[in-house]
């Protein structure tokens, strides 16, 4: 098999991603800090490039999600413009990659490669391009397309827009008559010092990876597990194999929360008070409203789920693509079941969905280093996006006490490899 020519790099590098909008930053806290003043980006960009993050990177939604007809606002929601952001990022920092989450359904191809392009030779080769489709039909409402394109052809799309770009970023002229777009460009910038923006891809579909593997330099992936992150290498190094590549030339970088202490109980305790934080009773009941379809105010959070069932067929589009198959009373069949075997309440229910548990690593600092080493052992993954669940002060665990334990036991680099964020990805130079 393919798998045998893989061979894992035994170093894991971190990134800190930061969300647009979601459910798992806690704003509730004293804590909390801005979402939108400059300062807090400033000191997290700044902790992360303490603590030798290859990336800050930034996801993006382009349209605030609604709930029942109305702004859903129990989440965090809102941030400044991802490239913009990173703009300034770069001017304060010197060798963080500086990674902007831009779809391919609603932009255009020239325009979104001279912007990133911009970055990246601003940043003197530090920029790369999370490469989304985006999953969601309400977004297009903001382009006048309303639900435009579906799945497969998102991706279609995403294949031919990738291979303009990178004819823009190496200089050559562009001559592209396609299904969506007729490009007559001559290019006006110089070729950037690591020879184009680093590319990330994120979504997780056969097409999706089809796209990651053919294009791409790095998956952002959902599968942080160890099991799954292993099931997830081994078909990723099939497909880079089947699209023509070396086995090691797409790196996997799975998004992944910290909840950390000096003792295992401090972390279990800390992550019982995180986890109150994140999901409270109105959005334990907002979140089951989106399959149920109706008004859930009523009922008593730390009570059971629904006994009735859903009074729609398909549960909320504004779930976006991967949910709008989901046949609601069906859904909501397996959920009473599991949560009642479980004991669960609605919002112990909830937050078994809405925290993602199997992108947690909880625990002691050392126990957390322990079992990263086995990531870095296997191969499983080649580093973390991290989602702060604080922000701005969420990093400085991981940076104080984390990473000095990884780089103790040589599964984390030192410093910095190079200027670029090729170089410290370990990527192979673009040919
Ligand atoms: C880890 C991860 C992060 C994502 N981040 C974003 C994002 O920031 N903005 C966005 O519009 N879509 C984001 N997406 C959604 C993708 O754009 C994609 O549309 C979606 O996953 C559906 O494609 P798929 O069926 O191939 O997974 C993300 C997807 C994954 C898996």
């Amino acid at each position: 098999m393919s798998t045998t020519d893989f061979t894992p790099s035994g170093v894991l590098q971190f990134g800190c991603f930061f969300q647009g909008v979601n459910a798992g930053t806690v704003w509730k806290s004293p804590e909390s800090g801005s979402q939108i003043d400059f300062e807090s980006f400033r000191q997290m960009v700044t902790t992360a490039e303490r603590g030798k993050f290859a990336a800050f990177f930034l996801g993006e939604g382009l349209r605030m999600r609604e709930h029942r007809g109305r702004i859903y606002d129990l989440d965090v929601s809102g941030r400044p413009d991802a490239q913009t952001l990173l703009a300034a990022a770069a001017a304060i920092t010197g060798n963080i990659g500086l990674v902007a989450t831009q779809n391919t359904t609603y932009n255009d191809p020239v325009d979104l490669a001279r912007r990133l392009h911009s970055l990246d030779l601003l940043s003197e080769g530090r920029a790369a391009w999370n490469i989304v489709t985006t999953d969601n039909a309400w977004t297009g409402a903001n382009f006048r397309r309303g639900g435009y394109l579906d799945h497969a052809d998102r991706y279609k799309h995403a294949e031919a827009f990738v291979r303009v770009a990178k004819d823009i970023w190496a200089g050559r002229a562009v001559d592209h008559v396609g299904d969506h777009y007729r490009i007559d460009f001559t290019p006006a910038l110089p070729v950037s010092p690591q020879g184009r923006p680093v590319l990330f891809q994120a979504g997780a579909s056969p097409q999706g990876r089809d796209v990651a593997t053919g294009q791409a330099d790095v998956i952002f992936s959902p599968f942080a597990a160890l099991e799954k992150a292993q099931e997830f290498r081994t078909d990723i190094v099939e497909r880079t194999v089947k699209a023509g590549r070396p086995a090691n030339d797409v790196k996997i970088m799975p998004v992944a929360e910290f909840i950390l202490a000096d003792t295992p109980a401090e972390a279990k305790e800390r992550e019982a008070r995180v986890r109150g934080l994140q999901v409270g009773p109105e959005q334990a009941i907002a979140y089951l409203e989106q399959y149920w379809g109706t008004d859930l105010s009523g009922l008593d959070a730390d009570g059971p789920l629904p006994e009735f069932d859903p009074v729609v067929e398909e549960s909320d589009v504004t779930r976006g693509a991967m949910f709008q198959g989901a046949k609601a009373k069906e859904l909501a069949q397996a959920w009473r079941k599991e949560a009642e075997e479980k004991g669960w309440s609605i919002r112990q229910f909830a937050t078994s969905r809405l925290t993602q548990p199997g992108n947690s690593f909880v625990g002691s600092y050392d126990e957390v280093a322990d079992r990263l080493a086995e990531y870095a052992r296997t191969g499983a993954v080649d580093g973390f996006n991290i989602s702060p669940w604080l922000v701005p002060s969420g990093l400085d665990d991981i940076v104080n006490g984390l990473v000095p334990r990884l780089q103790d036991r040589g599964i984390y680099p030192a410093d910095y490899a190079g200027p670029t964020l090729r170089e410290n990805l370990g990527l192979r130079p673009v040919g």
